[in-house]
């Protein structure tokens, strides 16, 4: 049972708590750039030594400062840093083969899906979608199911798609996701679309990962691990609250402290609980 926790929790309070359940793990993390959430995520959670972080970033050398951070202050932590542009499926395929072919990480506890664009202007990808749809939701589902076979490997699995509470402003556009190719484009409601969709493939993870690959009955203690939904909420540096505090604090939440399906969101007043399945 997680701890109860609110607007005042500190990251560093549910690492110390979630520790037993952060060592020695492998946690692959999409969108680190430095000040980014997921900067603050690795920052947080190296304290409780995982034992590798797979840092995937388009940019490298712009994640240069992050790496030499964990370096110094964690060298016995492991770090492989992945090129990952999410515009691109074929760039998609090329860093899960990547990850794939590195035979010292046969497993992947953690799977973080946090990058992210928010309403920007229209753009049509390579692939021919609008940008917010592919970057935030269908890259990663790509992604994450390229890599499955590792994360299946792991011995209790944990997806996290990083959503948020814009999710209620956008309904997926099942017939036109890309807006009639721009013409009716909204920003906003194409964030909200893609939101919503990271909050989907959570749910549809879990349920087809627990029905049809993980024995539903001998298994379950992993099934129940093996998908989590994270909504940081209206997060940055609002209503007092800062990044090192409840935005950290419910992911760190929603990756190791609740069993099954969390549906976590963070209010105004904090992170809270708003929907479970499982234990
Ligand atoms: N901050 C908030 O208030 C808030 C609230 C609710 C939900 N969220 C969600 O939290 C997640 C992280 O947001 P953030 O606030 O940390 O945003 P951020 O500071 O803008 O960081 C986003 C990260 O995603 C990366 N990224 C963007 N496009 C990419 C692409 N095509 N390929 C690979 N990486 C790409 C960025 O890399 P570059 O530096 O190279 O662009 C950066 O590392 C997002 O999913 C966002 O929707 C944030």
């Amino acid at each position: 049972m997680a701890p109860s926790y609110n607007r005042d929790t500190k990251a560093s309070e549910l690492v110390s708590h979630y520790a037993p359940l952060i060592r020695g793990k492998t946690i692959f993390i999409t969108g680190v750039s430095p000040g980014s959430l997921g900067h603050g995520f690795v920052k947080q959670v190296a304290a409780a030594k995982p034992a590798i972080f797979i840092l995937a970033s388009r940019s490298i050398p712009k994640m240069q400062s992050v790496i030499d951070e964990l370096h110094t202050a964690h060298p016995d932590i492991k770090v492989k840093p992945l090129a990952l542009n999410l515009l691109s499926f074929a760039e998609v395929r090329k860093a899960a083969e990547t990850v794939n072919s590195w035979a010292d990480v046969p497993n992947i506890d953690v799977l973080v899906t946090n990058a992210g664009i928010m309403a920007v202007p229209y753009h049509q990808t390579e692939d021919g979608i609008e940008s917010q749809f592919q970057t935030n939701h269908l890259s990663h589902f790509l992604l994450a199911n390229l890599v499955m076979d590792k994360i299946l490997a792991s011995k209790s699995p944990r997806i996290v798609a990083v959503s948020s509470d814009v999710h209620r402003v956008g309904h997926i556009r099942w017939t036109d996701p890309s807006f009639n190719n721009g013409k009716d484009y909204q920003r906003w409601l194409a964030y909200g679309q893609s939101k919503t969709a990271n909050s989907l493939m959570a749910v549809a993870l879990a349920e087809k990962i627990v029905a049809s690959v993980l024995d539903n009955k001998s298994n379950v203690g992993v099934a129940r691990e093996v998908d989590s939904q994270l909504d940081l909420g209206n997060g940055r540096d609002v209503h007092g609250v800062t990044r090192e505090a409840a935005d950290i604090a419910c992911a760190i939440v929603a990756v190791l402290g609740h069993a099954g399906l969390s549906l976590v969101e963070r209010g105004h007043d904090g992170g809270r609980v708003i929907g479970a399945v499982g234990n």
